[in-house]
């Protein structure tokens, strides 16, 4: 069965084609992946072999895979993921991993996760920054419901106060590490981007309006009063956007700035601190 579906998946153009049969072979067995390889020869049941034709068909229209998992792990946590929010990237892991090496570990910390999606960014800083006070923000409900569960999941729902809230709308109060991965596609590329991302992920988590800093504009607009004195900005930003967003930030009184990239070497975070 791996074979075909190997095979099947690569005129599919699917990238790790055995992977990923792999992957939904022992999620329609319920088992983890050593398993197959423990009991290559275990014959299927007539429901085990329809639950994974039906995974691998839906997966061969174009369907993410982590949508057929029904979660992924970042970072070493696990999260729940559905169509209601963006499917979590690695870059983001590498955009957390950055803010928390900026995090102070000596004393209580106000962090704030905009645009927060899954909930993974602020389930994370929860989980990894034990005095941390965690804000999530989502302008999508439904995403929001997603993040609530991600955090008990892990355990930190007492620990993340979530508010829908256009960007700094509804958001009281004032931060030391605001953190955001904000929609950064421009509109004008929405429709170019792969079948898999563009049908299957919610549109306002890719859109970034014109030229795709529009969300960054907004957000970097409406920060002064809620950045406490020396507190860090932190956004996950689109190859080609450094300028774009360098000069935003400086326009809105931040120093310090930073364009960073990621490790495949593309522009991929922005980084700077509030006056003093
Ligand atoms: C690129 S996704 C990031 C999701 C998650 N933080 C991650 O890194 O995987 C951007 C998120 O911003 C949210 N968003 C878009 N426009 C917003 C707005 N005006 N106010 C608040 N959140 C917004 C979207 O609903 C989406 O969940």
């Amino acid at each position: 069965m791996l074979s075909w579906t190997r095979g099947y998946f690569e005129g599919a153009g699917i990238v790790q084609p055995r992977l990923e049969a792999e992957i939904l072979l022992a999620h329609a067995l319920d088992v983890d992946r050593l398993h197959l390889y423990l009991s290559p020869d275990k014959p299927l049941s007539v429901e085990e072999r329809s639950r994974f034709r039906t995974f691998v068909q839906r997966r061969r229209a174009g369907e993410p895979l982590q949508h057929l998992i029904g979660e992924v792990t970042f970072f070493g946590l696990r999260f729940r993921v559905s169509r209601d929010a963006l499917i979590p990237r690695p870059e983001t892991e590498e955009l957390l991993d950055r803010t928390l090496r900026l995090a102070a570990r000596d004393r209580e910390l106000h962090c704030l996760d905009l645009g927060t999606g899954s909930g993974v960014i602020a389930v994370c800083l929860a989980r990894y920054l034990p005095r941390a006070a965690v804000t999530a923000v989502d302008v999508s409900t439904a995403a929001l419901e997603l993040a609530r569960a991600n955090a008990t999941l892990n355990d930190v729902a007492d620990r993340i106060e979530f508010i829908e809230s256009d960007w700094f709308g509804s958001v009281p109060g004032q931060f030391d590490l605001v953190v955001s991965n904000p929609p950064y596609v421009a509109s004008s590329a929405v429709d170019d981007l792969a079948a898999d991302v563009r049908d299957y992920e919610p549109r306002v988590a890719l859109d970034g309006g014109e030229g795709g800093t529009q969300a960054m504009g907004a957000i970097l607009s409406s920060l002064a009063g809620h950045l406490s004195p020396g507190g860090c900005v932190l956004f996950e930003i689109g190859d080609g956007q450094g300028d774009d967003v360098s000069r935003r930030m400086h326009d809105a009184g931040l120093c310090e700035v930073r364009i960073d990239r990621d490790l495949s070497g593309r522009e991929r975070f922005a980084c700077a601190r509030g006056p003093s």
